[in-house]
């Protein structure tokens, strides 16, 4: 596949550099208003400083768009409507209606629209999935998932702390993923109750902390968190707990930890999976390098789905959820009540609509 790349700042870089580094995909041409950030990028591939200079492009097939989240649905759209398949960053968009309307895009374009929830690819995500996906725990009974790190000191652009621009705080921010995480292992999340708080860096509209008790479509509730004051530093992990035991996937450092028995209260064998060659690769080059091999994930799933196969690469759906989710929070904060959300219909170019959820804007 032919990419261009659009937004070149810190994140944009390094799915350059994953288009460059994967087999079979070739880096057109790299977008950004800022020259020399496009040039870095780019390592050879065409520059130009307006987006519609890159998706316009014959020999593009699919188009990286990893600008500001304001700046989403604006160049999704123009994107998908220039016949452009689209891998958009988290946030798809910063409110459900913009979301809504990058998915009802795709349709009309009938071109694949994903979301970058690179964290489905980490590998103790993996291992978690393949666990669940054997039934190793038994019945399940409930998840907690959590996802953190230390607030503004991360967040290098202003964009990303005022929620007008970014549609809300850590839920919005670190918290997608983790919301990701949570339908991808545990399934669609049906109601949200919670609280959020703002009480640490008191950015009007920007939660600090976010608590919920989210449950999903099967019955079985998830204890969750986003935070900004996780004063550790970066870090998730999402548990899972059943009748014959629990497991852990957790980043970083990466590892997964899970307990196994015949029957609750009998004899336990633990495990412990570590990833030493990501920790020393992380040593010597960084934590990019993760970040870079799931972005390369994406991609190549990308394709595969062009292909027809079944792999975890999230959707346009996905990412709408995901923000749809965390507007149901905000709303069960201020109103004291759980809010319910409406089973999910994946939009197709055929005809399936997703149901009018015009309660969650
Ligand atoms: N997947 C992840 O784990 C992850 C991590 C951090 C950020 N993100 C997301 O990635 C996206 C980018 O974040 P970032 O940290 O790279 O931001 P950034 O500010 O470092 O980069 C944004 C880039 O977009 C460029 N830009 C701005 N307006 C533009 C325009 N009109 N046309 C072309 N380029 C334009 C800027 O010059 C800048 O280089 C955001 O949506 C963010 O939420 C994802």
């Amino acid at each position: 596949m032919r990419f261009a790349v659009v937004g070149a700042g810190v994140v944009g870089r390094l799915r350059a550099e994953a288009v460059r580094g994967l087999s079979g995909a070739h880096l057109v041409v790299v977008a950004d208003v800022d020259p020399g950030r496009a040039e870095e990028a780019a390592g050879g591939a065409a520059v130009v400083g307006d987006p519609r200079a890159a998706w316009e492009r014959d020999d593009v097939d699919a188009v990286v768009v990893s600008t500001p989240a304001p700046l989403h649905e604006a160049h999704v759209v123009a994107a998908l409507e220039a016949g452009k398949h689209v891998l958009c960053e988290k946030p798809l968009g910063t409110d459900p209606g913009a979301c809504r309307r990058m998915v009802a895009a795709a349709t009309r374009a009938d071109r694949l629209l994903a979301t970058g929830f690179n964290y489905r690819y980490f590998p103790s995500v993996r291992v978690l999935r393949e666990l669940l996906r054997e039934e190793r725990l038994g019945a399940l009974d409930h998840f907690r998932a959590f996802g953190g790190h230390d607030g503004l000191g991360n967040l290098h652009a202003e964009w990303m702390v005022r929620s007008e621009l970014s549609g809300g705080g850590a839920m919005m921010d670190i918290g997608l993923h983790v919301t990701d995480l949570v339908r991808h292992l545990a399934g669609e999340i049906v109601s949200v109750q919670g609280v959020v708080s703002e009480r640490i860096w008191r950015e009007p509209g920007s939660e600090d902390n976010a608590v919920a008790v989210l449950r999903t479509d099967s019955g079985r509730p998830v204890i969750y968190q986003a935070t900004w004051n996780e004063w550790r530093g970066y870090g998730f992990h999402v548990d899972a707990y059943g009748v014959r035991g629990m497991a852990r996937a957790a980043y970083a450092p990466m590892f997964n930890e899970w307990i196994e028995q015949e029957r609750p209260g009998e004899t336990r064998s633990r495990f412990r999976r570590r990833y030493p060659w990501i920790a020393v690769r992380e040593k010597l080059f960084g934590w990019q390098t993760t970040t870079r091999q799931t972005f390369a994930e994406e991609l190549r799933d990308l394709a595969r789905r062009l292909d027809g196969e079944d792999v975890p690469l999230a959707t346009g759906e996905d990412g709408l959820r995901a923000v749809e989710v965390a507007r149901a929070l905000y709303r069960a904060d201020s109103t004291g009540n759980a809010v319910t959300l409406t089973p999910f219909v994946v939009a197709t170019a055929s005809g399936a609509r997703t149901p009018d959820r015009g309660e969650i804007e």
